[in-house]
């Protein structure tokens, strides 16, 4: 993946965004869309993941057939609202191995506080894929990737479902060596740290909380 920031602008993505941003969608609802869309982004973010080939046997012949090279990829889960992100991807790649990182914000800071993280092993022989929906002030994703680069992780990507420009700015200059991918980059932040137009508080809005 060479460009540092993708916007993946298939419309399906687009459509079940719109239907995620309004403010009347259940949570029921949400939670769906999410999953679907999160399949999609994964599907986008795995493009140009190494391939290998096997020789098997079809019914009719042999043949050497392309496989996925390498050890399983590791899916890194910011908690909370990672985790509805998580559960799409999954069903697109069931063998993934899965962690979690619990960064909270400081309400009035802003900056990220780590309480948890147990990630996968032999992280430096993976392709890495940190999710979270929301890229705001950034703060969280960089200091989640500051972490998993000290457990040894070099190929790493981020996924989002929406991205600030202010955020992207901050992931490029703190890792411009992870890609980030998202389904709609949005206007600003406000100020309370909320993506606008955004779709709210996307861990409030998937679990009904609030
Ligand atoms: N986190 C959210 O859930 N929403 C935002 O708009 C920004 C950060």
């Amino acid at each position: 993946m060479t460009e540092h920031l993708t916007v993946v602008k298939h419309p399906l993505v687009q459509h079940k965004l719109t239907l995620m941003r309004e403010k009347d969608t259940s949570t029921a609802s949400f939670r769906r869309l999410l999953r679907e869309i999160s399949l999609l982004l994964a599907y986008e973010i795995t493009r140009e993941m190494e391939l290998t080939s096997k020789w098997i046997e079809t019914p009719l012949q042999e043949m050497k057939a392309p496989i996925l090279e390498g050890k399983k990829l590791a899916l890194v889960s910011i908690l909370r609202a990672g985790n509805g992100l998580l559960d799409g991807i999954l069903e697109l790649i069931p063998a993934a191995r899965v962690g979690f990182i619990g960064l909270y914000r400081d309400p009035e800071t802003l900056k990220p506080v780590q309480y948890y993280c147990k990630v996968p092993a032999e992280l430096e022989d993976r392709l890495v894929i940190v999710v979270d929906p929301m890229l705001a002030t950034g703060n969280s994703s960089v200091a989640a990737i500051d972490l998993l680069k000290e457990k040894g992780a070099k190929n790493i990507r981020f996924l989002c479902l929406l991205a600030a420009p202010e955020g992207v700015a901050r992931m490029k200059e703190a890792h411009p060596d992870v890609p980030v991918v998202t389904a709609a980059l949005d206007e600003r932040l406000n100020d309370h740290g909320y993506i606008v137009p955004g779709l709210g508080d996307a861990g409030d809005r998937m679990f009904g909380t609030k």
